[in-house]
This record gives C-alpha cells, structure tokens and sequence, in this order.
C-alpha cells in the first residue's frame, strides 16, 4: 500500500511556504495550513455563544469542544474523556503539579530530568519545594544524549516521574514505557512531555504508560493552545482549584474559564489534516474492486493518522540522514549528542562563531533555524552549551531536499573559516 508522503501536495496547502523560507524552527512551532486557519475563523464566524443547548449558536460551541476532544482522541490514543484543554503545555503542567502536590509532604519524592523541556521540570520543582517533598535529578550522558538508568533516583517513596517523551534540544527519545513500568511497579504517576514527540512518530498514550501526557497543538500544524491527556477514572480522582459555579464534572473541571473555542476547532482541523498526511490513504476510501463487491470501508481516523505519522517518520528520517550527514561533513561543525532513538532535530555549533551568528547569517538566506537553549535550560548547561545553547534545525513533512542542501550550502560556504 502506498501511503508515503507526497511533499508537494503538502507544501501546497501551506501559505506560509510562498515566501521562499526554508523553515528548520518546527520544533518551536510548526507553520499552519490553510485548513486550519480556515476552521479557526469558521468557527469565530459562525455564530458562537457560550457552550450550551438551547440556542444554535451554545450547540455549536459545545460540537466544538467534542469534536476536539474526540480529534485528540484519536491522534494520542486516548480517552476523549480525558482530554483537557488549557493555554499551553507549561500552564496545564504547572495546574496538575499544584493539584497533584496537594498530597505530597516532607519523605516524599518526585523525578525529574535534565533531558526536559523546563515546562515538565519547574513546576514540579517548585510544587516540591513548597510542600517540603525532594526532588531527585535524573541526568543523562552529555556526549551521547542519553538519559541514566531511573533505578538510581527512583525509591519507594517516589510519587511523581516527570519524563519527557522526546527532547525538544537534542532530539532524544527515552524508553518511556521502561520508565513508566519501573514507576508504577513503586506506584508513582508518570508525567510524560509528549510536545517534541507528537509532530514526529505516532503516540500511543496507553502504550506509552503515561499516566498523564502533555502536548502542543501547535507544534503540530495547530493553534496555540495546551492539551493534556489522562484517563478519566484517574482525572476523577484529582480535586483541582476551582470557581465555585464551573461545573465539577470531568474534564471540564480542570479547565479554567471559557476555552478557546476557535482554537479548538483549528486543533481538529489540525489533526484531520495529519489524518490526511499520506498519500493513497485516501484512495482505500474510494476504490472498491470491480466486481461488484462494496467498496473497503473509509478507514478511521485512529487508523489514518497511525499510517500518516508512520509515513512522516520514514520520510523525515530520510531528510534526517541527509542533514546529519550533510553537516557532519562540514568542517568546524560539531553535532551534539548522538542518542540512539531521536526526533529529527539537530543541535549543533560552528567554530569560530557563537550559536546567534550562525542563526542570523541563516535568516539572511532564508533558513529559519535559531540558535538558544529552546528553554531546556538544563539540558543545555549539562550539554555543556551553557545558556547560549546552539543552532537547532527540525524536519517537518513541509521540508524537502533542496532546503536540507541550502541549509548546507549556508553553513558551509558562508560560516566555516576561510
Ligand atoms: C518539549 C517541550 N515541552 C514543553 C514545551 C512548552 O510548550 P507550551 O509552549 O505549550 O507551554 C515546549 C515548547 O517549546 C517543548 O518543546
């Protein structure tokens, strides 16, 4: 069955691509096809009230909400039931560490990495602090990228693991079920940083054993919101703070004041357009034999969108390659880290010029790849990058070959010494 990835038709349905710019910053935020921007004004414009069920306009708002939580269903494998919306990743994350550290006092413990984006690590440090819990670090290998053995942090008294699922600096991707399964066997909650991995593989929450995940539609071709994925049996457990009025129902009572609405239908329309990603997928829709037999059935979203985030990850692999060894080959450049299991994200420097140089000389050809620490502060500072951090360049299924080679061709002739 064919369902590679056609880049073209792709980059077609993106406007953003007629400016000539070769985007590599898709792991700080992906650029939006026309669909999506299309739902999100839709929505706006279609006569939109507060959720309920008298008036069209409140049907409509709470057919929003559903269909986004059904749509993210679907994309993470998980319980629509258990999906809760909030403004960003860190702001979900630092809501369930202030609910979930109601419980927590002195001799208790919670993990986190240096590998994480600081959202899954500072609100968990700070929740501990105040309520006397300790905190135990979970390093990892500043030459390879990867992360230690949690058996030398994790101990009975363990509440929380708070991993990431793929590292938004140097692309790593931990074993997260190994970690998830020794945590439960000590009977703390794993928290899982599912931001970096979403764009790039299909997730499967359950598999994952992620107690909670959190991700970023954004990333992933949608509007700037947060999303967090639980079961609602274990959601129905937690008491978060609350207005009074809001409903206590789940998930609606993690959820603070009125959600977006727009964005929630540019989020599904996100995920559509990922359950579209590859080609032929469509076809097994239509094409019946001919022999009178009824055509197969449209495959359903779940299904779609595994094929199509298994078609995206062979084809930025591909690109990967390139890139790596494209930049490998250049002389001053140096790669950092070199896990085994990695997003299609590079981290790198050039000698002789500081990460800032590089990234501006960069966006004066048109490639978009800035240079920081992306806010994984302690990765960086293990990495041994400080807070200057590096370069880093992200495959997304908009990238292609020739913007792989003009970022090449950039870093090779204008920025290596003479
Ligand atoms: C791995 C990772 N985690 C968390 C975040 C924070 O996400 P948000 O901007 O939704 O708070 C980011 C954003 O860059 C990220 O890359």
């Amino acid at each position: 069955m064919a369902t590679n990835l056609d880049p073209a038709r792709i980059r077609a349905a993106f406007p953003a691509l007629d400016l000539g710019v070769a985007y590599f910053d898709g792991p700080g935020g992906s650029q939006v096809p026309s669909p999506v921007a299309e739902a999100v004004a839709g929505a706006l414009t279609a006569g939109l009230s507060n959720r309920g069920t008298v008036t069209d306009a409140e049907r409509r708002a709470d057919e929003v909400v559903a269909g986004a939580r059904a749509a993210v269903g679907d994309l993470l494998g998980a319980d629509p039931r258990g999906v809760v919306f909030g403004r960003s990743m860190t702001q979900l994350t630092f809501d369930f560490a202030r609910t979930l550290s109601r419980s927590w006092g002195p001799g208790d413990e919670v993990v986190v990495t240096r590998l994480d984006h600081d959202a899954n690590i500072r609100p968990w440090v700070l929740a501990a602090e105040r309520t006397g819990a300790t905190v135990r670090w979970l390093d990892f290998d500043p030459e390879t990228a990867e992360l230690d053995d949690l058996e030398t942090v994790l101990t009975t008294r363990t509440r929380l693991v708070a991993v990431t699922a793929a590292s938004n600096l140097l692309g790593t991707r931990p074993d997260v079920r190994a970690i998830a399964d020794s945590a439960h066997e000590v009977d703390a909650l794993v928290y899982v940083d599912g931001v970096h991995l979403a764009p790039h593989a299909p997730v499967d929450v359950a598999a994952l054993g992620a107690d909670f995940l959190g991700c970023s539609p954004y990333k992933f071709f949608g509007p700037h919101l947060g999303v967090l994925a639980a079961s609602p049996s274990l959601l129905e457990r937690l008491t978060p703070d609350k207005l009074l009025p809001s409903t206590d129902a789940v998930p609606e009572r993690f959820e603070l004041g009125t959600l977006p609405y727009e964005l929630l239908a540019g989020l599904t329309a996100a995920v559509d357009f990922i359950a579209g990603l590859a080609s032929g997928l469509d076809k097994l829709d239509h094409r019946g034999p001919d022999d009178g037999t009824p055509a197969h059935p449209a495959p359903d979203r779940r299904t779609r969108v595994l094929e199509s985030m298994a078609a995206v990850e062979e084809y930025e692999a591909g690109l990967f390659d390139r890139l790596l060894d494209g930049l490998g080959a250049i002389d001053g450049v140096t790669l950092h880290g070199r896990p085994a299991r990695r997003t299609p994200t590079v981290l790198f420097s050039v000698a002789g010029h500081t990460g800032r140089e590089v990234y501006e000389q960069l966006a004066r050809v048109g490639v978009n790849a800035p240079a920081s620490h992306f806010y994984a502060i302690e990765a960086s500072r293990r990495a041994g990058l400080g807070d200057e951090g590096a370069v880093r360049a992200g495959i997304a299924p908009y990238t292609t070959a020739e913007d792989v080679d003009r970022l090449l061709r950039a870093v090779s002739q204008k920025l290596t010494p003479a």
